[in-house]
């Protein structure tokens, strides 16, 4: 019999850690062994997580996807649920149904330059995107990860932006709005690490975006300007969730629904609605 898609299945916290002062990434594991051996994602996917007896949210995988038997989700404390899962520690458990939603269009991007711009906690759904293709290094042009950050507190996977700056052919751009004195990346908005990226990179590469849908929207105009073609621009938006089915219209986005149509859209999908307030 088909399982119930409304029942989450249990998972147990393996691992909790602290990447900024409100934002922990927690490491779980599926309790039952035939639940974790079918469980897949892709990059780009995201999973509820249902803090029994208080309620469930929506939250990235922000792992490496080649790594199913443990599954990471960083989540930033801003509200009932997400307070209240940061505090869970190693043996809670907590429900988890998922995954859900489109990945990022890796087929389509084969052999095409990578750009990864993220801002904020925009960070954590481009990071299993990031660890995929760095393992398949052969199948695409240049990697660039360009991050933008209010503050340098604010930076998290510090270590993972280090180590990604090692491999083959991949940059790493940091940036932060309000640098303090031991800052060692650039000072400014994201959009400003446009001006270092080459030229022939944006026009003939592929962009993968998260963050604030301002910064996401002003990165995607630019990105035109300078010549980048818009069937090869994605994002990834978020809206409040309930069942992620497709079924209670909470996350309905003019005709697309971001639990099944989403969470990842190319631009030229979302352009016309993302400057609507209401949407
Ligand atoms: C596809 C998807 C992926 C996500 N991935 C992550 C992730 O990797 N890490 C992470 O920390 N968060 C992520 N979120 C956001 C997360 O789901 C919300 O922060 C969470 O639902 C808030 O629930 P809460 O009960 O803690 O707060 P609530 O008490 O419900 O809300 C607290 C505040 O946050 C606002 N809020 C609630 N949900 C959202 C939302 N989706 N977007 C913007 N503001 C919201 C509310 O309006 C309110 O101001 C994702 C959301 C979506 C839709
Ligand atoms: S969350 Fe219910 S329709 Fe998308």
């Amino acid at each position: 019999m088909a399982r119930n898609p409304y029942l989450p299945m249990t998972a147990e916290v393996v691992e909790r850690i602290e990447e900024a002062p409100d934002v922990y990434t927690l490491r779980v594991r599926l309790r039952h062994a035939a639940e974790r051996a079918a469980y897949r994602f892709a990059p780009g996917q995201f999973n509820m997580l249902y803090l029994f007896g208080v309620g469930e949210v929506p939250i990235s995988i922000s792992s490496d996807p080649d790594e199913h038997e443990l599954v990471d989700h960083t989540i930033r404390a801003v509200g009932r649920v997400t307070e209240g899962l940061v505090r869970l520690g190693p043996g809670a458990r907590l429900g988890l149904r998922g995954p859900f939603g489109t990945g990022w269009p890796f087929a389509v991007a084969q052999g095409r330059a990578l750009l990864m711009i993220t801002g904020g906690l925009g960070c954590a759904p481009t990071n299993s995107a990031i660890e995929y293709a760095i393992k398949r290094r052969s199948q695409y042009g240049p990697i660039t990860i360009a991050h933008g950050v209010k503050r340098p507190q604010d930076l998290i996977y510090g270590a993972r932006f280090a180590a990604w700056e090692k491999a083959p052919d991949t940059r790493v751009l940091l940036s932060a709005d309000r640098p303090d004195p031991n800052w060692r990346g650039r000072s400014g908005l994201v959009t400003a690490l446009l001006d270092e990226i080459d030229p022939g990179l944006i026009r003939d590469g592929f962009t993968l975006m998260c963050g604030p849908e301002p910064m996401m929207r002003s990165v995607a105009e630019n990105l035109l300007k300078r010549g980048a073609a818009l069937e090869r621009i994605y994002l990834s938006l978020e809206r409040n969730m309930q069942c992620a089915l497709g079924h209670c219209g909470n996350c309905q986005f003019g005709k697309e629904f971001l639990c099944k149509d989403g969470p990842v859209f190319p631009y030229a999908r979302v352009r016309a609605l993302l400057p609507v307030g209401g949407y």
